[in-house]
């Protein structure tokens, strides 16, 4: 970066004052958190060391232990990028390229959600019901980054889980993160939307989705880090948001094995909807509600 480029930099403010032009540790948190603290406020500091780290190959903890060291010019120009990058409000994970994810971390870009801890939940609510059982096949209907597909194939007793998405892109994320993870083998993706990717012969005991359930209409009501960076594929389902879940809901019976587990993924919002179309349908045994850490009506279990 020339020197005139990096005086125009969006990360130097004029309130921090003028240090050398090689920065230590110590100088690039604190640049870090004056470029950050309008968008993050007191998360501004952690979310600088978090980029540092990312740049230096270190754990964020460690580098208390290296307040001193310099920072080598590529090193510095890289970490002003990623905070210039943070401070136009991409979310951290797009910018370091890695989620975590229950013990994964997942290659994730602007092709995948970002993947949540609700979701983590409902791999513990699928991997709870399948204590006890072996050789099982699992759905994951909108795999995304794999998220699902490659959790229960590491963790649970699944012979094979067959990953379905309707972005050619998501599924070369998803492939290299069940690559990495061991599980290439194990993680079958396929591209096409929900069941259209599946022979009309083929049975799973668990078909599982944290399917698009946002409204159309409700985007502006989303936080601006989602609605302007995760792709719209992954969030929106229709004009009411149900779209997708009564799909999944509707044609799941034909797929799944006597006695086999649908899990979903919801919004609060229609939980309801969701409880009373597992109903309406006929086909599944009085479904269960669970709500995630933060108090909410998320995950849907229904057996058929
Ligand atoms: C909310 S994201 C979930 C991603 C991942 N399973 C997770 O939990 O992090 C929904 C995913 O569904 C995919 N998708 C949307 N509509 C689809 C459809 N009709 N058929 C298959 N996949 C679809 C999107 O591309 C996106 O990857």
């Amino acid at each position: 970066m020339s020197g005139a480029r990096r005086e125009q930099h969006p990360v130097f403010d004029s309130r921090v004052p003028a240090i050398n032009k090689m920065w230590t540790v110590e100088e690039a948190l604190e640049r870090g958190r004056s470029a950050l603290s309008a968008r993050a406020g007191t998360d501004a500091r952690r979310e600088a060391a978090f980029l540092l780290a990312g740049v230096l190959g270190v754990a964020p903890g460690q580098l208390t232990l290296q307040r001193g060291r310099q920072l080598a010019e590529h090193e510095r120009d890289e970490y002003l990028n990623r905070l210039a990058r943070r401070a136009r409000g991409e979310p951290l994970q797009y910018i370091e390229g890695r989620a975590a994810f229950r013990d994964l971390f997942l290659r994730v870009d602007r092709s995948v959600l970002i993947p949540r801890p609700e979701t983590e939940q409902l791999v513990e609510a699928v991997l709870g019901w399948c204590r006890g059982k072996h050789g099982l096949s699992g759905l994951d209907l909108g795999t995304g980054s794999g998220a699902i597909a490659i959790s229960l194939a590491r963790e649970g007793p699944f012979e094979r889980v067959v990953g379905v998405d309707i972005s050619a892109q998501a599924l070369n994320v998803a492939r290299y993160n069940a690559e990495q993870a061991g599980v290439g083998a194990a993680v079958d993706l396929r591209l096409g939307s929900l069941f259209a990717a599946l022979s009309a012969a083929e049975r799973f005991q668990v078909v599982v989705s944290n399917p698009p359930y946002v409204a159309n209409g409700e985007a502006e009501s989303l936080p601006e880090e989602v609605r302007d960076w995760e792709p719209a594929v992954a969030l929106y389902a229709g004009p009411s948001g149900f779209e997708v879940i009564r799909q999944i809901v509707d044609g799941a019976p034909q797929y799944l094995a006597p006695g086999g587990l649908l899990a979903l993924e919801v919004a609060p919002g229609i939980a309801d909807a969701t409880l009373e179309r597992l109903r309406a349908q006929g086909a599944y045994s009085e479904p269960r509600l669970i709500r995630d850490l933060a108090g909410q009506r998320r995950i849907v279990l229904a057996e058929r």
